[in-house]
């Protein structure tokens, strides 16, 4: 920093480089022409989301630099909640922001729709950035898309600078949320021990157990009332029964990361386990406002474009529908379907190691 002088002092416009950032809105750098009022709009809609994508990519980073580690320590949590707190708050807000394109007239997007080519919101390195540092896989994508891949081929043609594809090979090796979260909740204390597999299989055992009991009292209860009879009931409480043991115990063997799950989701009251317990919440509520955001995407292309094909060549409302479907913490959304109420889950052993006070 320089001297403190009226010639040196800091403005606005310096410190936020406004002067760069509004002289970026004339559309395509290759001679054509200005861009109308609705096309300027386009434009800028499509630039905010992009500086926020940019935001959103630097939480997940250091959210991801907190957690990628063998022990994460405690007073970590909160700042990961913090930084994943603030993509779900900038999620909520673009799934807003649709509503502006939406004073496009479809008719006067076509006035200028084909100034786009074959360019798409597809090509959005940030978004793409931001799903595989969240943990979307190449095989959970529709048509098995890789994104490093479809960036790697644009980059040898010319189309994406060195910098961008260094920064997207960087981000790409950061093992994922997903990844890290598993890890994380498989060293969860089960009954105050980490990583026993016997305590681990003995829990989980002991709540398909109690579900097994609970659904045969809400079979009981559904015929008393008239409300269906055993035929019906019984195999759907025997499914979900069962569809618990798979997640559970696939091929019989405890699966660490859901045992430590369910355990935190089941004994919530639990002091140490606030914690845990805050960082599911919030990785839950992430994921929802991202497939909110979708949604209100494809509900604004539709009335734009109806269904007819995108700009990138996909078939449009119908790939973006498909899109809706992608779920990356398919764990902390499957384990809902398994709670127990409190009330009838056996005691915590040791529970002073969650922080709570024996009464001798
Ligand atoms: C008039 C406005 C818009 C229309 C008609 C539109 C249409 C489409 C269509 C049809 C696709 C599917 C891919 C293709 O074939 O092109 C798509 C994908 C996408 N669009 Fe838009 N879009 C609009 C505005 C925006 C804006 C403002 C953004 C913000 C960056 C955006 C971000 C995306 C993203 C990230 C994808 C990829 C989705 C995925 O593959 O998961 N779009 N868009």
């Amino acid at each position: 920093m320089g001297e403190d002088t009226p010639a040196n002092r800091m403005t606005y416009g310096n410190y936020l480089q406004l002067d760069s950032l509004l002289g970026l809105q004339d559309g395509p750098a290759d001679g054509s022409a200005l861009p109308c009022n609705d096309e300027l709009h386009f434009i800028i809609t499509h630039q905010a989301f992009e500086l926020w994508f940019k935001q959103v990519n630097r939480e997940l980073e250091e959210a991801l630099n907190l957690m990628n580690l063998e022990n994460v320590d405690e007073v970590s949590i909160p700042k990961i909640v913090h930084h994943l707190e603030r993509c779900t708050e900038i999620f909520r807000l673009l799934a807003q922001q649709w509503k502006v394109m939406e004073t496009l007239a479809p008719q006067d997007f076509l006035g200028f729709r084909d100034r786009l080519g074959t360019s798409s919101g597809f090509e959005s390195w940030q978004m793409r950035t931001l799903e595989m540092l969240l943990g979307l896989r190449p095989e959970d994508r529709i048509g098995g898309m890789d994104p490093i891949a479809h960036n790697r081929k644009l980059h040898s043609e010319g189309k994406l600078s060195d910098e961008v594809m260094a920064e997207l090979e960087r981000m790409s090796s950061f093992p994922s949320l997903r990844e890290v979260l598993t890890d994380w909740l498989a060293r969860t204390p089960v009954h105050g021990i980490s990583g026993n597999t016997d305590i681990m299989t003995e829990f989980v055992q002991s709540h398909i157990k109690t579900m097994s009991e609970h659904g045969e009292s809400v079979i009981a209860h559904m015929i008393k009332i008239g409300h269906g009879d055993e035929e019906t009931i019984r195999p759907r409480i025997e499914a979900g029964v069962e569809s618990a043991r798979d997640f559970l115990l696939p091929e019989g063997k405890v699966n660490q990361a859901r045992a430590g799950l369910l355990f935190i989701e089941s004994y919530r009251e639990l002091p140490l386990l606030a914690w845990p317990r805050r960082l599911i919440d919030t990785i839950v509520e992430l994921e929802e406002s991202m497939l909110l955001f979708r949604s209100h995407h494809v509900r604004m292309v539709e009335r734009m474009i109806g269904r007819r094909m995108g700009s990138g060549g996909s078939s449009g409302v119908d790939y973006l529908e498909m899109t809706l479907k992608y779920r990356i913490f398919t764990d902390l959304w499957a384990v809902r379907t398994l709670l127990v109420k409190r009330d009838i889950l056996p005691d915590v052993e040791n529970v002073e190691f969650y922080g709570f006070a024996v009464e001798n």
